[in-house]
């Protein structure tokens, strides 16, 4: 049978196929009716490019893959202004505008991307990073940098390659500094010629592509991930930063924007989002550690900076304001706020509600955990312990040394030892009850007992755990941020299990948080440098690599909807760094035929 007898015949089951799916999918926000076609290069069918469908204002983008014989179908258009973009890494990107509903069968044709430093350019970040990070001979000091570099934007993105002078580079590490990027004074000083060399085209070309064609550079799609759905909402403005997002069990997401002080609302059915303002209560640019030399990004209009966001027992939706230093409770009927100040410490970082409904939250600039009673509107803080006696003594005179920081009196820290605050970062309660968390610059876990609040430390063999997750039984999954691994810690037997990320094999990844879905106990890790979502199955031990459509699509939170769908939101900080230059949230199907079936099987 020719190709062209076999794409008619696909394209005929197709419009088949697309008929029942318009039927299974809801219509909301966009038209019902479904577009299809195949896709092709000169060769014939191609199966695994990304077909991303894209419109209305804001825009909402849904994107489908081709499958073995180059067919798709996109389940629903977005209402208003579609086009349409097809991409595979080793092609060019073919786009078609004004897409109207109904329109196709398509048959869309693409061409080889035959140029190196084009081919080059199609690469996702980490692949970049690989060259710069080689040329830091030091282990210790490769660490860190991964570590101190990676964790607002990805290294390796196209921004982040730009030829720069000394001054400009300057400049770029006084503010990178400012906001809390710390390298030592050596390694700072050599950054401006790493980036030189590392990004210089006339041999980073080459060490890219080592000979090979375009199609060789990147594994197709698997056929798993073939069949997936990814939907994106553009959520916020160009400075926003979606930091956190949390899927409320009323079929809507919630997500926080650090830098805007907003909390948005989106309803994926009807494509709606709304947005609550935070109240500023007065406080200033940067909240509590406002002053002269605000940690905040130039376009930052913060003075909460709520950053990451739970949903408690009675459906409201909690939110750590890591810069007004309090927890704000959000009624999501009245639409109204409350907000309780932290009796004690600095920072509040992530919130996680256990079996009782209290809150417990990391306080990571001052090396706290933090439990809050809503009940009885009472805090509890506990302090963990230092590793040495001059971090203890730090930690101790934390508010005396920011009062003297307001009033323009420190001295600017240019350079220092990152790994000095150790900054208590992940949490999560145990089927148990036990409430373990991380700390992310001293490569520790740890293990609070709920009622006795008794504290115990343990080393990880990774370094930087970053935001950790229980599986439905004695499970803690890790992420090694600066190294690219996947942990597995059983709280019974104490040990830990380790799993390179196949992104990680091809450059450097920096996993910053994953998620357990523990209804299948499925394990799902940002692919935070490398525009991906990994599924990895603890049964069979495999990864599952997704591909995401947005080049620059920085992921640090995970959540599940009733269907097992995923979600997650772009928090690149700049924003502008991202592809259309506008942050995104977006949810995963990883298969949607059977989410349908399944549907309100409840857990
Ligand atoms: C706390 C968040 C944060 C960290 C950590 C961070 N950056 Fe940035 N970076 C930013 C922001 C925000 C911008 C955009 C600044 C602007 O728009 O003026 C940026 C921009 C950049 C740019 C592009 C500059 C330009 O103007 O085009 C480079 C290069 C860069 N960062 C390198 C680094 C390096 C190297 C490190 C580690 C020392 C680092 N960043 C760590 C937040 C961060």
């Amino acid at each position: 049978m020719s190709t062209r007898e076999s794409t008619r015949r696909w394209l005929r089951n197709a419009i088949t196929a697309s008929a029942i799916i318009a039927g299974l999918w809801p219509a909301g926000g966009a038209t019902a009716e479904p577009l299809s076609g195949v896709v092709q290069d000169a060769k014939g069918p191609l199966p695994g490019a990304m077909i991303t469908v894209q419109g209305g204002d804001p825009i909402h983008a849904v994107t489908v893959f081709s499958d073995e014989q180059g067919g798709f179908v996109v389940p629903s258009l977005p209402a208003t202004d579609s086009h349409l973009r097809v991409r595979r890494i080793g092609w060019k990107d073919l786009r078609l505008e004004a897409l109207a509903a109904g329109s196709g069968p398509l048959e869309l044709t693409l061409e080889r991307e035959t140029d190196p430093q084009a081919l080059a350019e199609q690469l996702p970040a980490h692949r970049w990073f690989e060259l710069l990070t080689r040329e830091i001979e030091d282990d210790k000091q490769r660490e860190q940098f991964v570590r101190q570099c990676t964790y607002c934007h990805q290294q390796g993105n196209r921004a982040t390659r730009v030829p720069r002078e000394d001054w400009q580079w300057d400049k770029i590490l006084s503010l990178m500094a400012r906001m809390g990027a710390v390298l030592p004074a050596d390694l700072r000083a050599r950054v401006p010629e790493l980036f030189r060399r590392a990004y210089d085209l006339d041999t980073a070309v080459p060490a890219l592509l080592q000979g090979r064609a375009g199609d060789e550079l990147v594994a197709a799609p698997s056929p798993e991930v073939r069949t997936a759905v990814i939907e994106e909402w553009e959520l916020g403005v160009r400075s926003s930063m979606q930091h956190d997002l949390v899927f409320h069990p009323d079929g809507r997401a919630y997500s926080v924007d650090m830098t805007q002080d907003q909390l948005y609302r989106l309803d994926p059915e009807t494509g709606v989002s709304e947005s609550f303002p935070l109240p500023a209560q007065g406080l200033p640019l940067g909240g509590v550690f406002g002053g002269r030399d605000q940690p905040l990004p130039p376009t930052a209009n913060s003075r909460q900076g709520p950053h990451s966001l739970q949903v408690g027992p009675d459906g409201a939706v909690w939110v750590t304001l890591a810069l007004g230093n309090q927890l704000g409770r959000f009624d999501p009927v009245a639409g109204t706020w409350t907000t309780y100040p932290l009796e004690e410490g600095y920072y509040p970082h992530t919130l996680r509600f256990d079996g009782q409904g209290r809150i417990w939250f990391t306080i990571a600039g001052s090396n706290h955990v933090g439990r809050f009673d809503p009940e009885t509107s009472r805090f509890e803080t506990l302090r963990l312990p230092a590793r040495t006696w001059t971090q203890a003594i730090v930690l101790r005179f934390l508010p005396a040394l920011m009062w003297l920081a307001e009033r323009g009196d420190g001295a600017r820290m240019e350079s220092g030892d990152p790994d000095f605050m150790p900054v208590p970062y992940g949490i999560d309660v145990a089927p148990d009850g036990a409430i373990w968390f991380s700390q992310l610059n001293q490569h520790r876990i740890g293990r609070i007992d709920p009622e006795s609040l008794d504290v115990e430390l343990l080393d990880t063999p990774f370094p930087a755990p970053r935001r950790l997750r229980f599986d439905s039984s004695h499970g803690l999954w890790i992420p090694s941020f600066s190294s690219g691994k996947l942990s597995r810690f059983d709280v019974r037997t104490r040990e830990f299990r380790e799993w390179t990320l196949p992104t990680a094999t091809e450059g450097v990844e920096t996993p910053y948080a994953l998620h357990v879905d523990r209804r299948t106990d499925q394990v799902w890790v940002c692919g935070t440098n490398s525009d991906t979502l990994m599924r990895f199955d603890p049964a069979t031990e495999r990864f599952t690599v997704f591909p995401l459509p947005t080049r620059v699509t920085y992921t640090r939170e995970i959540d599940f909807d009733e269907q097992g769908r995923v979600w997650t939101s772009n928090s690149n900080l700049p924003t502008w760094q991202v592809e259309g230059g506008f942050p995104r949230v977006l949810r995963l199907d990883p298969s949607p035929a059977k989410a349908e079936v399944a549907g309100g099987s409840g857990r």
